[in-house]
């Protein structure tokens, strides 16, 4: 029996793209997903395995969470290793009510701790995010701080890390926290692309673009972001492990993210900026991040946050009949 991982949030947009990349490096994979925001269709690849098993639970009930694993566990044998992907995907829907970020991120990171305890899991990696940082004007880098999120999202994902450390001192042999960047490309349930697609499909003659079109954010194509992910948890062995992940280089404007994407959906229409520096309350409009620490650990990414964004535009576009 190969090594058995399990992936909180297995129908989602990484979450796919991560078991499609375990399951091809030999691994079972099993997961759980409430399909709030995640879909079937990104699974169609996946479940042609006879190593890969998907169930239906709400991972803000530790119950709930147990007994998926649990079957998971009674199908193919003891779980070595928990992707914890399970979360509110989507900030500004945090900002709007925050018991949705409470739930959906804190509470099901707690809920997965118990899980491991009591089914004797003693590693998880964990989807972090650049939004822990909150607006600071300098280079991210993994030991920044004080850490001020100005996002329900960025909080609940920086109180998870904390959970997660007081865990790896008891109940856990091992953790990775992985800051994500803005990850964009196929299976994107979320995000300014797939929305800029979605919005131009309803009305191509014009796009509404939050903001002046000034944010500036560094973009990293899902797949790098998967290698990047598998590569850390392979080699990096402390007890707690903390990466930023992210594009090599510069970020990418927003208005770039809108000119390329009319350029690809639909050329004849303009843009309708709303103004002012940021998208929403909680976004943080412009920030770079040191990814030093992994590029010394030996992981580089090889497309710039331009070419990621390029690369997904054409991939979400193409899966919207473009
Ligand atoms: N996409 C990005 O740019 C980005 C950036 C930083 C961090 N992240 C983090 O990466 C992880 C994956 O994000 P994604 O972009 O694939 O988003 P996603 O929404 O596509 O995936 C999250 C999945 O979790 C599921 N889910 C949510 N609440 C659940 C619950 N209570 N029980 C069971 N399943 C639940 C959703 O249905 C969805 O399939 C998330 O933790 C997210 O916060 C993503």
């Amino acid at each position: 029996m190969s090594e058995h991982h399990f992936i909180t949030g297995l129908a989602g947009f990484i979450g796919s793209h991560l078991a499609d990349a375990l399951l091809s490096d030999g691994y079972t994979v099993s997961g759980l997903d409430d399909y709030s925001l995640g879909r079937e269709s990104n699974l169609v690849s996946a479940a042609k395995s006879d190593r890969f098993h998907i169930g239906k639970a709400d991972a803000r009930n530790a119950q709930e969470t147990v007994r998926a694993m649990q079957s998971c566990v009674d199908r193919f044998g003891p779980i070595t290793k928990v992707w914890h992907l399970a979360a509110n995907s989507d900030i500004s829907a945090g900002v709007a009510d925050s018991s949705i970020d409470f739930g959906r991120t804190l509470q099901s990171t707690f809920s997965v701790i118990e899980a491991c305890k009591s089914l004797n899991i003693r590693k998880v990696a964990f989807a972090s995010t650049s939004a822990i940082y909150g607006e600071i004007d300098k280079v991210l880098e993994e030991d920044t701080g004080p850490l001020m999120p100005i996002s329900t999202y960025g909080a609940t994902k920086l109180a998870s890390e904390a959970l997660l450390s007081a865990a790896a001192e008891s109940a856990l042999d091992q953790i990775w926290i992985f800051r994500f960047p803005n990850v964009v490309g196929s299976r994107a349930t979320h995000g300014a692309l797939y929305d800029f697609v979605k919005r131009l499909t309803a009305q191509p003659s014009f796009l509404r673009v939050l903001g002046d079109g000034t944010q500036w954010k560094p973009y990293l194509h899902v797949s790098e972001l998967v290698e990047a992910m598998r590569f850390i948890v392979a080699k990096a062995s402390d007890k707690r492990n903390v990466f930023n992940i992210g594009p090599d280089g510069d970020g990418t404007l927003v208005k770039f993210l809108a000119e390329e994407t009319i350029a690809r959906v639909a050329p004849e229409a303009r843009i309708d900026y709303t103004g002012g520096d940021r998208g929403w309350v909680g976004d943080v409009p412009r920030f770079s991040y040191s990814t030093a620490k992994l590029a010394k650990f030996g992981w580089k990414p090889s497309l710039t946050s331009d070419d990621a964004a390029k690369r997904a535009i054409h991939e979400i576009a193409t899966e919207n009949g473009f």
